[in-house]
Protein backbone atom coordinates (compact mmCIF):
# COMPACT_ATOMS: atom_id res chain seq x y z
CA UNK A 1 0.00 0.00 0.00
CA UNK A 2 1.77 2.83 -0.81
CA UNK A 3 1.42 5.79 1.46
CA UNK A 4 -0.76 9.45 0.57
CA UNK A 5 -2.99 7.27 -0.93
CA UNK A 6 -4.85 6.33 1.58
CA UNK A 7 -5.64 7.08 5.12
CA UNK A 8 -6.95 4.96 7.89
CA UNK A 9 -9.66 5.83 9.61
CA UNK A 10 -11.06 3.53 12.39
CA UNK A 11 -9.18 0.90 10.90
CA UNK A 12 -10.49 1.86 8.03
CA UNK A 13 -8.79 2.20 4.14
CA UNK A 14 -10.21 5.31 2.43
CA UNK A 15 -8.77 7.30 -0.50
CA UNK A 16 -7.15 10.62 0.50
CA UNK A 17 -8.44 11.79 -2.79
CA UNK A 18 -11.75 12.58 -1.67
CA UNK A 19 -11.04 11.72 2.18
CA UNK A 20 -9.30 14.30 4.90
CA UNK A 21 -9.68 14.39 8.64
CA UNK A 22 -11.35 17.51 8.19
CA UNK A 23 -14.18 15.41 6.11
CA UNK A 24 -14.41 13.02 8.91
CA UNK A 25 -14.74 15.20 11.36
CA UNK A 26 -17.16 17.03 9.61
CA UNK A 27 -18.66 13.53 8.94
CA UNK A 28 -18.73 12.74 12.67
CA UNK A 29 -20.73 15.95 13.51
CA UNK A 30 -22.86 15.93 10.69
CA UNK A 31 -26.47 17.07 12.13
CA UNK A 32 -28.57 14.81 10.37
CA UNK A 33 -32.39 16.09 9.90
CA UNK A 34 -35.30 13.89 10.14
CA UNK A 35 -36.24 14.20 6.58
CA UNK A 36 -32.45 13.02 5.34
CA UNK A 37 -32.45 9.80 3.29
CA UNK A 38 -29.08 7.88 3.46
CA UNK A 39 -28.18 5.68 0.64
CA UNK A 40 -25.84 3.18 1.95
CA UNK A 41 -23.72 0.69 0.35
CA UNK A 42 -20.19 -1.50 0.60
CA UNK A 43 -17.79 0.30 -2.53
CA UNK A 44 -19.01 -1.55 -6.31
CA UNK A 45 -22.12 -2.17 -4.93
CA UNK A 46 -24.54 0.30 -6.74
CA UNK A 47 -23.53 3.53 -5.06
CA UNK A 48 -23.69 5.95 -8.09
CA UNK A 49 -26.96 4.39 -9.83
CA UNK A 50 -28.67 5.18 -6.41
CA UNK A 51 -27.12 9.12 -6.56
CA UNK A 52 -29.22 8.48 -9.88
CA UNK A 53 -32.10 6.98 -8.87
CA UNK A 54 -32.94 8.64 -5.18
CA UNK A 55 -33.06 12.32 -6.84
CA UNK A 56 -35.57 11.21 -9.40
CA UNK A 57 -37.71 9.24 -6.68
CA UNK A 58 -37.72 12.32 -4.07
CA UNK A 59 -38.72 14.95 -7.05
CA UNK A 60 -41.54 12.54 -8.49
CA UNK A 61 -38.99 12.47 -11.81
CA UNK A 62 -38.17 15.56 -12.56
CA UNK A 63 -34.53 14.78 -14.72
CA UNK A 64 -33.34 18.55 -14.51
CA UNK A 65 -30.63 17.29 -11.17
CA UNK A 66 -29.43 13.98 -12.69
CA UNK A 67 -28.87 16.22 -16.47
CA UNK A 68 -27.10 19.35 -14.81
CA UNK A 69 -25.39 18.11 -11.57
CA UNK A 70 -22.45 15.59 -11.52
CA UNK A 71 -23.44 12.62 -8.85
CA UNK A 72 -20.71 13.50 -6.44
CA UNK A 73 -22.43 17.08 -5.88
CA UNK A 74 -26.34 15.78 -6.52
CA UNK A 75 -25.96 13.08 -3.74
CA UNK A 76 -22.48 13.88 -2.22
CA UNK A 77 -20.35 11.47 0.19
CA UNK A 78 -21.23 12.03 3.87
CA UNK A 79 -17.99 11.29 4.64
CA UNK A 80 -16.25 13.11 1.59
CA UNK A 81 -14.98 16.46 1.06
CA UNK A 82 -17.68 17.50 -1.08
CA UNK A 83 -20.21 17.34 1.28
CA UNK A 84 -19.88 20.18 3.29
CA UNK A 85 -19.42 22.39 0.20
CA UNK A 86 -22.51 21.53 -1.08
CA UNK A 87 -24.77 20.74 1.70
CA UNK A 88 -26.37 24.28 1.92
CA UNK A 89 -27.81 23.55 -1.59
CA UNK A 90 -28.84 20.42 -1.50
CA UNK A 91 -33.06 20.29 -1.55
CA UNK A 92 -35.30 19.24 0.71
CA UNK A 93 -35.47 16.05 1.64
CA UNK A 94 -31.69 15.93 1.95
CA UNK A 95 -30.35 12.30 -0.26
CA UNK A 96 -27.04 11.61 0.52
CA UNK A 97 -24.42 8.40 0.31
CA UNK A 98 -22.23 6.52 2.70
CA UNK A 99 -19.85 3.66 2.91
CA UNK A 100 -19.43 4.18 6.77
CA UNK A 101 -20.08 0.72 8.56
CA UNK A 102 -23.55 1.36 10.99
CA UNK A 103 -20.83 1.97 14.04
CA UNK A 104 -19.41 5.29 12.35
CA UNK A 105 -22.34 7.26 11.48
CA UNK A 106 -22.58 10.56 13.16
CA UNK A 107 -24.16 10.79 16.59
CA UNK A 108 -27.49 12.71 15.54
CA UNK A 109 -28.17 9.88 13.12
CA UNK A 110 -29.35 7.30 15.69
CA UNK A 111 -31.71 9.53 17.33
CA UNK A 112 -33.27 10.90 14.11
CA UNK A 113 -36.04 9.73 11.99
CA UNK A 114 -33.50 9.75 8.85
CA UNK A 115 -34.17 6.69 6.54
CA UNK A 116 -31.56 4.28 5.00
CA UNK A 117 -31.83 2.22 1.72
CA UNK A 118 -29.17 -0.24 1.81
CA UNK A 119 -28.26 -1.75 -0.93
CA UNK A 120 -26.19 -5.27 -0.68
CA UNK A 121 -24.16 -6.95 -4.02
CA UNK A 122 -22.37 -10.19 -4.58
CA UNK A 123 -19.37 -9.91 -3.21
CA UNK A 124 -18.08 -11.75 -5.55
CA UNK A 125 -19.12 -9.34 -8.40
CA UNK A 126 -18.34 -6.43 -6.11
CA UNK A 127 -15.12 -7.60 -6.00
CA UNK A 128 -14.57 -7.79 -9.94
CA UNK A 129 -16.30 -4.73 -10.16
CA UNK A 130 -13.80 -2.93 -7.84
CA UNK A 131 -10.40 -5.07 -9.55
CA UNK A 132 -11.28 -3.05 -12.67
CA UNK A 133 -11.81 0.48 -11.08
CA UNK A 134 -8.27 -0.20 -9.25
CA UNK A 135 -6.61 -0.40 -12.69
CA UNK A 136 -8.73 2.87 -14.18
CA UNK A 137 -8.10 4.87 -10.82
CA UNK A 138 -4.62 6.67 -11.02
CA UNK A 139 -5.39 7.86 -6.93
CA UNK A 140 -5.45 3.45 -5.91
CA UNK A 141 -3.03 1.29 -6.17
CA UNK A 142 -2.48 -1.15 -8.91
CA UNK A 143 -4.34 -4.30 -7.55
CA UNK A 144 -1.93 -6.53 -8.76
CA UNK A 145 -3.42 -9.95 -10.25
CA UNK A 146 -6.73 -10.84 -9.97
CA UNK A 147 -5.45 -13.97 -7.30
CA UNK A 148 -3.31 -11.36 -5.20
CA UNK A 149 -6.37 -8.39 -4.96
CA UNK A 150 -8.93 -11.51 -3.79
CA UNK A 151 -6.87 -11.75 -0.99
CA UNK A 152 -6.70 -8.50 0.00
CA UNK A 153 -10.08 -7.96 -0.37
CA UNK A 154 -11.18 -11.27 1.73
CA UNK A 155 -8.84 -9.67 4.12
CA UNK A 156 -10.06 -6.11 4.40
CA UNK A 157 -7.02 -4.28 2.81
CA UNK A 158 -9.27 -3.05 0.68
CA UNK A 159 -11.24 0.45 0.80
CA UNK A 160 -13.93 0.64 4.08
CA UNK A 161 -12.36 -3.29 4.72
CA UNK A 162 -14.32 -6.39 4.90
CA UNK A 163 -17.39 -6.89 3.06
CA UNK A 164 -18.78 -9.21 5.69
CA UNK A 165 -18.06 -6.33 8.23
CA UNK A 166 -20.02 -4.08 6.57
CA UNK A 167 -22.98 -6.03 5.56
CA UNK A 168 -23.04 -7.39 9.20
CA UNK A 169 -23.19 -3.79 10.37
CA UNK A 170 -26.14 -2.37 8.67
CA UNK A 171 -27.95 -5.87 9.93
CA UNK A 172 -27.57 -5.26 13.37
CA UNK A 173 -29.46 -1.91 13.63
CA UNK A 174 -32.03 -0.67 15.75
CA UNK A 175 -33.52 1.20 12.95
CA UNK A 176 -36.78 -0.95 12.25
CA UNK A 177 -38.81 -0.03 9.40
CA UNK A 178 -36.20 3.25 9.02
CA UNK A 179 -34.51 0.99 6.60
CA UNK A 180 -35.05 -0.62 3.14
CA UNK A 181 -32.40 -3.65 2.25
CA UNK A 182 -32.40 -4.29 -1.55
CA UNK A 183 -29.60 -6.00 -3.50
CA UNK A 184 -28.12 -4.85 -6.40
CA UNK A 185 -29.18 -7.96 -8.18
CA UNK A 186 -33.14 -7.42 -7.42
CA UNK A 187 -32.48 -3.91 -9.11
CA UNK A 188 -31.46 -5.38 -12.39
CA UNK A 189 -33.97 -7.78 -12.77
CA UNK A 190 -36.88 -5.79 -11.92
CA UNK A 191 -36.04 -2.34 -11.47
CA UNK A 192 -39.54 -1.18 -11.81
CA UNK A 193 -40.06 -3.08 -8.82
CA UNK A 194 -37.30 -1.79 -7.08
CA UNK A 195 -38.20 1.64 -7.58
CA UNK A 196 -41.98 1.04 -6.72
CA UNK A 197 -40.50 -0.07 -3.72
CA UNK A 198 -38.47 3.08 -3.04
CA UNK A 199 -41.45 5.08 -3.69
CA UNK A 200 -43.41 3.07 -1.09
CA UNK A 201 -40.82 3.47 1.30
CA UNK A 202 -40.06 7.19 1.01
CA UNK A 203 -43.59 8.04 0.69
CA UNK A 204 -42.98 9.94 -2.44
CA UNK A 205 -46.74 8.22 -4.07
CA UNK A 206 -44.74 7.87 -7.72
CA UNK A 207 -47.20 7.42 -10.53
CA UNK A 208 -47.00 4.63 -12.95
CA UNK A 209 -45.69 6.86 -15.39
CA UNK A 210 -43.26 8.20 -13.40
CA UNK A 211 -41.79 5.02 -11.92
CA UNK A 212 -41.76 3.96 -15.70
CA UNK A 213 -39.62 7.54 -16.63
CA UNK A 214 -37.18 7.20 -14.13
CA UNK A 215 -36.60 3.49 -14.78
CA UNK A 216 -36.06 4.55 -18.47
CA UNK A 217 -33.59 7.00 -17.77
CA UNK A 218 -31.83 4.65 -15.14
CA UNK A 219 -31.47 1.79 -17.01
CA UNK A 220 -27.33 0.89 -17.50
CA UNK A 221 -27.21 1.58 -21.30
CA UNK A 222 -29.21 4.95 -20.91
CA UNK A 223 -27.28 6.35 -17.86
CA UNK A 224 -23.92 5.10 -19.16
CA UNK A 225 -24.24 8.30 -21.41
CA UNK A 226 -24.88 10.92 -19.03
CA UNK A 227 -21.95 12.83 -18.37
CA UNK A 228 -22.84 13.94 -15.19
CA UNK A 229 -23.15 10.44 -13.77
CA UNK A 230 -20.52 8.26 -15.49
CA UNK A 231 -17.19 10.10 -14.45
CA UNK A 232 -16.75 11.43 -17.70
CA UNK A 233 -16.07 14.75 -16.16
CA UNK A 234 -13.25 13.59 -14.34
CA UNK A 235 -9.78 14.40 -15.89
CA UNK A 236 -8.02 10.90 -18.34
CA UNK A 237 -4.89 11.21 -15.72
CA UNK A 238 -7.52 10.37 -13.03
CA UNK A 239 -9.62 7.58 -14.31
CA UNK A 240 -8.83 6.34 -17.06
CA UNK A 241 -12.04 5.05 -19.05
CA UNK A 242 -9.33 3.30 -22.01
CA UNK A 243 -8.48 1.15 -19.31
CA UNK A 244 -11.92 0.12 -18.17
CA UNK A 245 -15.32 2.74 -18.09
CA UNK A 246 -16.80 3.66 -14.86
CA UNK A 247 -20.24 2.23 -15.52
CA UNK A 248 -18.05 -1.12 -16.78
CA UNK A 249 -20.84 -3.68 -17.43
CA UNK A 250 -23.77 -3.51 -14.94
CA UNK A 251 -24.48 -6.95 -14.66
CA UNK A 252 -24.97 -9.65 -12.37
CA UNK A 253 -22.49 -12.72 -12.37
CA UNK A 254 -19.65 -11.03 -14.49
CA UNK A 255 -17.68 -12.87 -11.53
CA UNK A 256 -18.13 -16.06 -13.54
CA UNK A 257 -15.99 -14.66 -16.20
CA UNK A 258 -13.12 -13.88 -13.57
CA UNK A 259 -12.92 -16.54 -11.25
CA UNK A 260 -11.21 -20.16 -11.49
CA UNK A 261 -12.77 -23.21 -9.96
CA UNK A 262 -10.25 -22.87 -6.84
CA UNK A 263 -10.68 -19.04 -6.77
CA UNK A 264 -14.34 -19.63 -5.72
CA UNK A 265 -14.04 -22.09 -3.38
CA UNK A 266 -11.58 -20.47 -1.40
CA UNK A 267 -13.48 -17.08 -1.64
CA UNK A 268 -16.90 -18.67 -1.50
CA UNK A 269 -15.54 -20.42 1.71
CA UNK A 270 -13.84 -17.77 3.50
CA UNK A 271 -17.42 -15.61 2.93
CA UNK A 272 -19.52 -18.72 4.34
CA UNK A 273 -17.37 -18.85 7.02
CA UNK A 274 -17.70 -15.04 8.17
CA UNK A 275 -21.45 -15.26 7.67
CA UNK A 276 -21.99 -18.37 10.06
CA UNK A 277 -25.00 -17.46 11.99
CA UNK A 278 -26.26 -15.22 10.15
CA UNK A 279 -30.18 -14.95 9.28
CA UNK A 280 -30.29 -13.12 6.32
CA UNK A 281 -29.86 -15.09 3.03
CA UNK A 282 -28.69 -13.92 0.32
CA UNK A 283 -30.50 -13.78 -3.10
CA UNK A 284 -27.42 -15.67 -5.31
CA UNK A 285 -25.73 -18.91 -4.57
CA UNK A 286 -22.90 -18.80 -2.28
CA UNK A 287 -21.72 -22.53 -3.68
P1 LIG B 1 -19.56 -3.10 -12.78
O1 LIG B 1 -18.13 -2.68 -12.61
O2 LIG B 1 -19.77 -4.55 -12.40
O3 LIG B 1 -20.11 -2.79 -14.13
P2 LIG B 1 -20.42 1.99 -7.32
O4 LIG B 1 -21.21 3.08 -7.93
O5 LIG B 1 -20.89 1.59 -5.96
O6 LIG B 1 -18.95 2.27 -7.38
O7 LIG B 1 -20.68 0.67 -8.18
C1 LIG B 1 -20.25 0.60 -9.51
C2 LIG B 1 -20.93 -0.57 -10.17
O8 LIG B 1 -22.33 -0.26 -10.37
C3 LIG B 1 -20.35 -0.85 -11.56
O9 LIG B 1 -20.44 -2.28 -11.73
C4 LIG B 1 -21.32 -0.08 -12.44
O10 LIG B 1 -21.32 -0.46 -13.79
C5 LIG B 1 -22.63 -0.43 -11.75
N1 LIG B 1 -23.72 0.47 -12.18
C6 LIG B 1 -23.74 1.82 -12.20
N2 LIG B 1 -24.89 2.27 -12.76
C7 LIG B 1 -25.62 1.17 -13.09
C8 LIG B 1 -26.89 0.97 -13.73
N3 LIG B 1 -27.62 1.99 -14.15
N4 LIG B 1 -27.32 -0.30 -13.90
C9 LIG B 1 -26.58 -1.35 -13.50
N5 LIG B 1 -25.36 -1.23 -12.90
C10 LIG B 1 -24.88 0.02 -12.71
Amino acid sequence: MSSGRYLLHHGLLMPTVAHSEESLKYAENFLVKDTDVFVVTYPKSGTTWMQEILPLVLNGGDLTPVQTIPNWDRVPWLEETRTALVVDCLPSPRALVTHLPYHLMPASFYSSKAKVIYVMRNPKDVMVSSFHFHKMASFLDDPGTFQEFMEKFLEGQVLFGKWTDHVKSWRHTELGDRILYITYEEMVQDLHGALRHFSDFLGSNLSEEAIQRIAEHCYFNNMKTNSMSNYSLVPQEIMDSSKSAFLRKGIAGDWKNHFGPEQEVRFSSVIRGEMEGESFLFPWDLE
